[in-house]
């Protein structure tokens, strides 16, 4: 858990600390206040990249030189500095005042899953989100996962390269493509496997959620799944002139797509705005408990601005269903459930934390 956040010029703060109780800890604001970039510092150091921007430079307060973000963390019973700056030369990351050589070091230091409104695209949205939705999860609790994804892109690279070549070197046409079949087979598992563990779960969560039931369920679609090695050589044999024709690697995981379905029927195309949000949220819950299963540290659940569209009930439920995580809510109302509940409620004003006795 997070036990202390201080940033400094980081977006619109010059200077914040922020102390964070074990369980639910919610940020008040008005629009453009600062709630966001909070959570956004939290993300960044966790993911090593922000959720809003591929411009990392844009997180630097306007007219300063750099920002810092440092995370103070207790893990297993072990307190951790985990401290990242960003310059115009790059970003730095350090654990104990240790610097990091390879940002891959910093994945697993800090586990947080996000939510924010404008994700729920994701339902409607094209194949490579959901790919990239999942895989984001997936590489949070498996290292290997990563790597071998990245060997995965550079094989398809180089074997998409070789069919737009004139003459192909069958030799080693042969071995990338068995080579990659081998990578996806082991990608494919732990897809599967998470969205076995989502199908599995999801339905006690979203119940929890909501007064009405939906039924979800996650069809994984690949062409790979519980395929074997021998099955997967004579179909990429099959396809290989078609794949020489088209100059590209038509099937195989980066093809891969997932279908979320209630009653057969895409989400996107059969429930409201408001149960399409519960539905993500509940995906999102499940995931903390994956993660959880798998690494044995909860992660930190971040919630952007998700009880504005939620009516009393469910805004209950949410806060009920969330007792034992290490949670940061961001909202712009005080709403009267926080304050019946033992949250630590902290208000922001203007990018600053406004002082209860002021
Ligand atoms: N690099 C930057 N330097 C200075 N200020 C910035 C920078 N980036 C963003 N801001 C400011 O941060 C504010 C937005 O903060 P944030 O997104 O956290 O708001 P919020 O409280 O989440 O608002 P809402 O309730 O509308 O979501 C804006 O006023 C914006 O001008
Ligand atoms: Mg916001």
């Amino acid at each position: 858990m997070i036990t202390k956040l201080s940033l400094s010029n980081f977006r619109s703060y010059s200077h914040l600390e922020l102390n964070l109780t074990p369980n639910i800890n919610v940020i008040i604001g008005k629009n453009g206040h600062g709630k966001t970039n909070i959570l956004e510092a939290i993300y960044f150091i966790s993911n090593i990249r922000s959720h809003r921007t591929r411009n990392d430079l844009s997180m630097i307060k306007h007219d300063s030189e750099y920002a810092r973000i440092i995370i103070e963390s207790q893990k297993n019973d072990k307190h951790n500095k985990i401290m990242s700056v960003i310059h115009s030369k790059g970003k730095y990351f350090s654990i104990n005042n240790q610097s990091i050589k390879k940002t891959s070091e910093m994945l697993g230091m800090i586990n947080t899953v996000l939510f924010y409104p404008t994700e729920t695209t994701l339902f409607s949205d094209s194949p490579s989100v959901r790919r990239n939705f999942f895989d984001v999860e997936i590489g949070k609790v498996s290292q290997i996962y990563t790597y071998n994804f990245q060997t995965f892109n550079r094989l398809l690279k180089d074997r998409n390269q070789m069919l737009k070549r004139e003459a192909l070197d069958d030799i080693l046409f042969e071995m990338i493509t068995s080579e990659m079949i081998d990578v996806q087979i082991e990608i494919s598992k732990r897809r599967f496997i998470l969205i076995q563990y989502i199908n599995q779960n999801i339905q006690a969560v979203l119940d929890k959620l909501l007064t009405q039931s939906i039924p979800i369920n996650i069809q994984y679609k690949s062409t790979v799944v519980n395929q074997d090695r021998d099955a997967l050589k004579i179909s990429y044999q099959k396809c290989k002139q078609r794949d020489i024709q088209l100059k590209a690697t038509q099937d195989g995981i980066h093809r891969d797509d997932y279908l979320i379905l209630s009653d057969d029927i895409e989400v996107s195309k059969v429930l409201s705005q408001g149960q399409i949000r519960m539905v993500l949220l509940a995906i999102k819950l499940v995931i903390v408990d994956f993660i959880y299963e798998k690494s044995g540290i909860k992660p930190i659940l971040l919630l952007d601005d998700v009880m504005s569209e939620l009516d009393a009930d469910n805004q209950i439920n949410l806060i009920n269903a969330i007792q034992d995580v290490q949670t940061i809510i961001t909202t712009t109302e005080t709403l009267n459930i926080f304050e019946k509940q033992n949250v630590n409620n902290i208000h922001i004003v203007n990018s600053h934390i406004r002082n209860e006795e002021a």
